[in-house]
């Protein structure tokens, strides 16, 4: 029979032990669940609310049953449901009737609210850690080929030559901010809901500050309803995980794009690629493309999380339950993913030759071409136009805009000198864009440097 069989004449169908059972997916809670209740146990004892000895058997139990989780020995019981009664029952049977006082002034809807803010803490923590190694792995193979021009793209079309490194460095920052909502959103789910109750608070002279402090909360939540009923401190986290997949997506998708036959800017470790069970000569991308894959699944724990609470009457409802199995399924996803394009990037070599034949094409110079025309004092819708004519030309005649010579250079652009035949070179071009954030070999050697005092921080 369960813990709450009181009342009741018969115990639970089959059936719904089927459907209300959480323990084969909430049992990855079980030291934060052991963590909340000896925090509580040591306040009810110094609260004079249960005799200490009591308390000193329930710590010295809850020990024990925490050394059978670790070790794999302890018998999960479908029976009794969740993770919580699961430690409790095994609690009472090793300790005998001091067990019975641990859930006083205590009801599971507080007490499971407190195991997911301190699991999430955790977790949080975790992800910001994979975060940042994926973050020094961009940095490091940046650094590495910190001379690489490619081109860079709009539309998927040549645009303008860019630096390898401040490519990579791109995602470094994007990765930097979801850290900041990451650490933001920490502070706001570090907040005890014990002393909730079931969702009015106790009638008992519990002492929340004290356990707030056991537990490293930075405070108690003021509202106990508000701390059994909410679980926005999950999906704010699965926002931040939505948006680091994002992230993580656009990037495998530049790997799989820049592995191709066609692009060829990269070469990644057999190790990190897979083949085909037909085509013999196969190396294809897969982990870039998994990445990409599993993002789905990220957004929809999310959007299951967020669809969940919104008919929810306060306070606790059952339905809360399902906060938990889309939750986990996304950190294992993000924190896998994380951990394996780190490792994959550690083996992606880049090929600056072929990156710079693409970034030859003398065209991606035509920016450059209008913008030492403003030099002239010529206005840049003008300019635009004057170049445009002059790209049209050298179109029809088949030839590049580096074979143009200065008379046909001066039938677009009037006012051509000499110099301008000189701006047609990458490196060029790049070296030009030295401005803050741009792409000049002198910025990014500073970005690099940058982060890399950042993260000895
Ligand atoms: N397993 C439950 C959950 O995850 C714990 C709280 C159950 N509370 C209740 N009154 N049935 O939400």
């Amino acid at each position: 029979m369960p813990l709450w069989d009181g009342r009741f004449s018969e115990g639970p169908d089959a059936l719904v032990l089927r459907l209300s059972e959480s323990i084969s997916y909430d049992r990855r809670l079980y030291p934060f669940d052991i963590q909340g209740s000896m925090a509580h146990a040591t306040m009810l004892a110094k609260q004079g609310i249960i005799p200490q000895e009591d308390a000193d058997k329930i710590l010295k139990g809850l020990e024990q049953v925490k050394g059978e989780l670790d070790r794999g020995e302890f018998v999960f019981k479908t029976e009794l449901e969740d993770i919580h009664m699961n430690i409790e029952s095994r609690l009472t049977a090793l300790i005998g009737a001091a067990g019975a006082r641990l859930h006083t002034g205590r009801s599971r809807n507080d007490q499971i609210a407190t195991d997911e803010r301190l699991y999430l803490r955790h977790v949080i923590d975790m992800i910001r850690g994979e975060v940042q190694d994926f973050q020094k792995a961009l940095w490091k193979l940046g650094n590495d080929n910190s001379d690489a021009i490619m081109p860079g793209f709009t539309h998927l079309q040549h645009a303008q030559p860019v630096l390898f490194a401040h490519h990579l460095l791109a995602y470094v920052e994007m990765l930097e901010r979801d850290c900041e909502r990451l650490a933001d959103c920490r502070h706001r789910i570090n907040r005890l809901p014990l002393g909730a109750g079931a969702l009015a608070g106790c009638t008992l002279p519990l002492n929340r500050e004290f356990v707030a402090e056991q537990l490293g909360f930075e405070g108690v939540l003021q509202n106990s309803m508000d701390a059994v009923a909410d679980r926005d401190g999950s999906i704010e986290f699965l926002s931040d995980l939505a948006l680091i997949s994002m992230h993580l997506s656009r990037f495998a998708e530049d790997v799989a794009i820049w592995f191709s036959q066609e692009f060829a800017f990269v070469e990644i470790g057999d190790a990190f690629t897979t083949g085909s069970s037909l085509m013999p000569q196969k190396k294809n991308p897969d982990m870039a493309e998994l990445t990409r894959g599993k993002t789905g699944r990220v957004y929809g724990a999310l959007m299951s999380l967020l669809t969940t609470l919104k008919g929810l009457p306060l306070t606790y409802n059952r339905d809360l339950q399902e906060d938990k199995e889309g939750l986990f399924d996304a950190i294992d996803t993000v924190s896998l993913v994380l951990r394996t394009l780190t490792a994959m990037l550690a083996t992606v070599k880049p090929r600056p030759k072929r990156m710079a034949e693409a970034a030859s094409d003398p065209s991606l110079m035509a920016t450059d071409l209008a913008e030492a025309l403003v030099k002239q004092g010529v206005p840049f819708r003008e300019a635009h136009h004057q170049v445009g004519r002059f790209v049209g030309a050298c179109t029809a005649r088949g030839i590049t805009l580096a074979e143009a010579d200065l008379p046909l250079m001066k039938e677009s652009i009037p006012t051509a000198v000499p110099e301008f035949l000189q701006i047609f070179d990458a490196a060029h071009s790049t070296s030009a864009r030295n401005l803050t954030g741009g792409t000049a070999p002198a910025q990014v050697k500073a970005q690099l440097a940058r982060w890399k005092a950042k993260f000895n921080e």
